[in-house]
Parts: C-alpha cells; sequence; structure tokens
C-alpha cells in the first residue's frame, strides 16, 4: 500500500465508525507513521506538542481498532492496514452494528431466528443511560464503495432529520449522481439515532403490498402469516411503529414505480397506492424519516414540500473537485486539464469513473491527449442509462428539451414561448418537470431566469434524435 491507499482506508473506517473523516492532524499522524516517523518528528512538522500528537493517535488507534474488530497500534499499523485493505467498508458498517451497545443486526432475513424481539426504548431516570438497541436490515442496499467529499451534504441532510425531525425527505438527481451512495453513508453517520433501520430497493417495481409486508415484517419480527392482509391494516400498523419508535427507512430507485410519457411525478396506474403511504408518513406527527431516492419526486411531495416544513426535497448535484479522486484512482495524468473532464462530464461520478476508465485503457491514462480530440464519449452504458431517463419524457417535454439542446447560449423563457408553437402553459409545465427530472439547469441572471443542458446531455440528445420530429419554430 502507498500512503495515499492508507489514509483512503483509514477515512473510510474512521468515517464508518464516527461519520467524520479524518482530519488533517490525523492524516500528518498517518503519514508520519507509516514513514516510520516518531511522535516528536511529527508534532514538530505538525506545529503541535508531542502530547497532543500522542492523545490524537491513541484516539485514531482506538477507532481504527473497534472499525477492524482487531487491535492496532503504531507498531502493527502498516500490517493491519495491508490485511483489511481488501475488505468491503460496508461490512464494518453492519460490524459496527454488532458490536455496539445493545445492537442487534438482522443481516440476512428479517425473520431470522437471531433476530430479537423489538427494542424496548423507555428507560426510567434511574436506569443507567445505555444506548438503546438498534436493528439494522441493510441485506437489500447496495456494498458501500469509495466516496469522495459530500460532506456538506452529508451536514445538510443530517440537519434535516436530526434536528429539523424531518419526516418525508426525497433525495433527488439524475441516474449516477450518487444518491444511493449518499444515502448509505448518511445512514453511517445517523444511525445510533434510531432503533430500526431498514434499506428497500423498488427497482424491481414491488408493489405496495410487497413493501409495507417488508417493512412491517421487519419492524413486527413477526411471521408472514401473523401480519395483517389488508394495505390499510398493514398501513396503519407501519404507522404505529413510526410514532413508537424511531425509524429510518430508505426507499431507493422511486422512479422504478412513477409513469414514462407523462409529467415527473406521475404514478405508473398499478402503483398509485404508493401516494397515500407517502402521503401520511408526510402528514401525520411521528418520530421517524422516509427517505426516497429518485430521479424525480412524486407529485404530492413536490406539492408537500417546503423549506420549513417537514417534507423536504433535496437535489443533489455533481461532484467538484473532489471528483479528481476519481481521476486519481484511476491512475489519470495531466492533472491541469482534469477541471475541463468535471466540467464536461458535470461532476456525475459515474460519468467520471466510466470516462476516467476509457482514458486510463484507451490513453494510458494521458487526459491531454483523449482533450486533443475535442470530443465528449458517450459509452454505450452511458448512452442505456441516458436513454431510460430520456424514454420517461412526455411529447412536451421532448420537444422543450431539443429546443434547449438546439441553442448555442442558454435560453430564457421568453425565448423559448417565441419559437416554439406550443401553449405557455404547455411550455411551462414542460420546463417544471424538465427541473424536477434534473434534465435541464436554470441559471439565474439578473432580469431573466436562463435554461440550458449539460454538455454530456446535449451531446446524447443530438446524436439519439433520428426519430425526434424536427422542432416547429414560428417565423
Ligand atoms: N461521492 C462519491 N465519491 C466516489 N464515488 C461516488 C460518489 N458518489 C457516487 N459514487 C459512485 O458513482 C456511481 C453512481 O453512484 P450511485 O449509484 O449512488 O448513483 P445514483 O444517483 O444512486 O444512480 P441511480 O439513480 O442510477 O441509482 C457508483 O459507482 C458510486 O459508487
Ligand atoms: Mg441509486
Amino acid at each position: 500500500m502507498n500512503v495515499e491507499e492508507v489514509l483512503k482506508l483509514a477515512d473510510e473506517l474512521v468515517f464508518v465508525k464516527t461519520g467524520k473523516h479524518l482530519n488533517s492532524l490525523q492524516q500528518d499522524i498517518l503519514k508520519g507513521v507509516w514513514n516510520s516517523q516518531k511522535y516528536a518528528e511529527i508534532a514538530n512538522n505538525c506545529n503541535c506538542t508531542e502530547t497532543h500528537v500522542k492523545k490524537v493517535a491513541s484516539d485514531l488507534w482506538k477507532t481504527l481498532s473497534e472499525t477492524l474488530g482487531e487491535r492496532l497500534n503504531k507498531s502493527n499499523l502498516k500490517a493491519t492496514l495491508e490485511r483489511s485493505q481488501f475488505a468491503n467498508v460496508s461490512s464494518y458498517f453492519l460490524q459496527d452494528s454488532v458490536h455496539i451497545g445493545n445492537v442487534n443486526l438482522c443481516t440476512d432475513n428479517v425473520h431470522s431466528p437471531t433476530v430479537s424481539p423489538p427494542p424496548q426504548p423507555q428507560q426510567t431516570s434511574t436506569q443507567k443511560t445505555t444506548k438503546p438497541p438498534i436493528r439494522i436490515d441493510l441485506t437489500n442496499a447496495p456494498e458501500a464503495k469509495s466516496f469522495y467529499d459530500r460532506y456538506t451534504e452529508l451536514n445538510i441532510l443530517e440537519k434535516y432529520i436530526l434536528e429539523d425531525k424531518c419526516r418525508l425527505l426525497a433525495v433527488l438527481g439524475i441516474s449516477g449522481i450518487g444518491k444511493t451512495a449518499l444515502s448509505i453513508h448518511l445512514l453511517a453517520n445517523i444511525k445510533h439515532k434510531f432503533q430500526y433501520i431498514i434499506w428497500r430497493s423498488l427497482s424491481t417495481s414491488p408493489s405496495l403490498q410487497t413493501t409495507l409486508k417488508y417493512l412491517i415484517k421487519f419492524l413486527s419480527n413477526q411471521p408472514e402469516t401473523e401480519l395483517p392482509t389488508t394495505n390499510d391494516d398493514r398501513l396503519s400498523l407501519l404507522l404505529e411503529y413510526l410514532q413508537k419508535y424511531r425509524c429510518l427507512i430508505v426507499l431507493d430507485d422511486l422512479q422504478m414505480i412513477l409513469n414514462g410519457g407523462k409529467l415527473a411525478g406521475n404514478y405508473q396506474p398499478e402503483y398509485e397506492d404508493y401516494s397515500l403511504l407517502f402521503k401520511l408518513v408526510g402528514e401525520l406527527s411521528h418520530k421517524s424519516c422516509l427517505i426516497l431516492n429518485s430521479w424525480e419526486p412524486p407529485l404530492e411531495i413536490s406539492s408537500l414540500a417546503g423549506e420549513n416544513l417537514p417534507v423536504r426535497c433535496f437535489k443533489l448535484n455533481g461532484l467538484g473537485k473532489a471528483g479528481f479522486e476519481i481521476f486519481r484512482e484511476n491512475g489519470l495524468l495531466d492533472e491541469d486539464k482534469w477541471s475541463v473532464l468535471i466540467n464536461n462530464y458535470g461532476g456525475n461520478p459515474l460519468w467520471l469513473k466510466i470516462v476516467s476508465r476509457m482514458i486510463s485503457s484507451l490513453f494510458n491514462g494521458r487526459v491531454a491527449e483523449y482533450l486533443k480530440y475535442d470530443c465528449l464519449f458517450l459509452s454505450e452504458d452511458l448512452t442505456s442509462g441516458l436513454r431510460q431517463q430520456f424514454q420517461r419524457l412526455s411529447d412536451f417535454e421532448k420537444q422543450v428539451i431539443f429546443q434547449i439542446c438546439n441553442e448555442s447560449e442558454p435560453v430564457s423563457m421568453f425565448n423559448l414561448v417565441e419559437n416554439m408553437e406550443i401553449s405557455i402553459s404547455d411550455i411551462l409545465a414542460a420546463i417544471q418537470s424538465l427541473e424536477r427530472r434534473s434534465l435541464i439547469e436554470k441559471i439565474e441572471n439578473s432580469s431573466d431566469a436562463l435554461f440550458t443542458i449539460q454538455p454530456l446531455l446535449k451531446l446524447y440528445l443530438q446524436t439519439n434524435t433520428q426519430n425526434q420530429k424536427p422542432i416547429t419554430q414560428r417565423k
């Protein structure tokens, strides 16, 4: 391992344990110890006392030891971290849950015989403060991978959930922007504040009945035969749990139950009953939080959400300079050109990964060589991901987005209305919907809002428009 890898691994391990990243002194200590420096030398380089360095180091070894489940100190740091480098950090997330307090972990099935009865949150004031039990079911969540930055986003979401007591939170953004990854790290940060944590993906478009079944099976720890059979009864039971205990539920890939060919946020006909679940969770008083990850917000969330309300939407944007770490991971060269890549690919971590791998294999990592071709790379996997998103657009949305795409500069609402032969209300509805889907961006200028589209989406539209009707323009 080189020192960069050590810092990355240690940062991930500390993060799953504490929800915080390494600070600069911790990094300097790790670098120093890795390079066989003495504490006095490290202290000298960092302009602080040796005692302080020793204290920070000792806390760091303790955190790392607890996360790894084995004793780590200055003298065995190298060997221990090298052994651990291939382990998956998400397993530490789970392991951590087993190790802390009275935590019970539900690893593969909510009816596993190892699952304990529901937690007993009440404590009398005379009892010693012990951590309340936590039950976690992350079997449906993907593994945590390398993850950079997003400190601001994590802070905002933590505040929404823990301080503002947000009940329903939609994390929104285009595919690949990092909603799932962010939510996994958010959970790791705040898990100790909850008694139940469960993650369900809606990628296979399960019915409301199935989703409710999983949720209440997990919460009640009852066999399926004991569960209420109607959706109404299952909903009532779920709400009772949300009121009685602090539950954190993530429903990932929510867009899979929403409809294509219509404006953003409409349900597919057989999934409209999810609307009631979201309304109740958003409107009734309880102490839990439901996080929805989606390409677009369901309609009722758009109407219930507000800055000071318990229902919020959070739009996730691309990575800034943190995207450089993805380039570093893939061994890219020509760092002075990396900002161009971030800009061209909108800081979308998935797109950055795809283009990095291509530059690494075709250009031996030389970004400058790639940029000489003055083109964007639209690989097959990128195209098929984008196709899924564009296929969902309504006819009016398609017309509006093609109109924006045809302009070389950001375009104002006035220009769109002037140049398109569809009614103003249809144009406004289409713009609102495209914004909700994160497919267009609004730039505020002094007098007017201007709309634009990311370079990669533009390229996709330009190269995949053969079957589109030409845009009609008024003379
Ligand atoms: N902050 C980050 N640092 C490094 N890699 C990241 C970061 N965020 C996301 N990624 C990586 O980018 C890829 C896409 O992320 P993710 O799956 O979370 O996107 P998503 O928004 O959930 O996409 P979708 O809507 O298609 O589910 C994954 O490989 C993920 O590991
Ligand atoms: Mg996702």
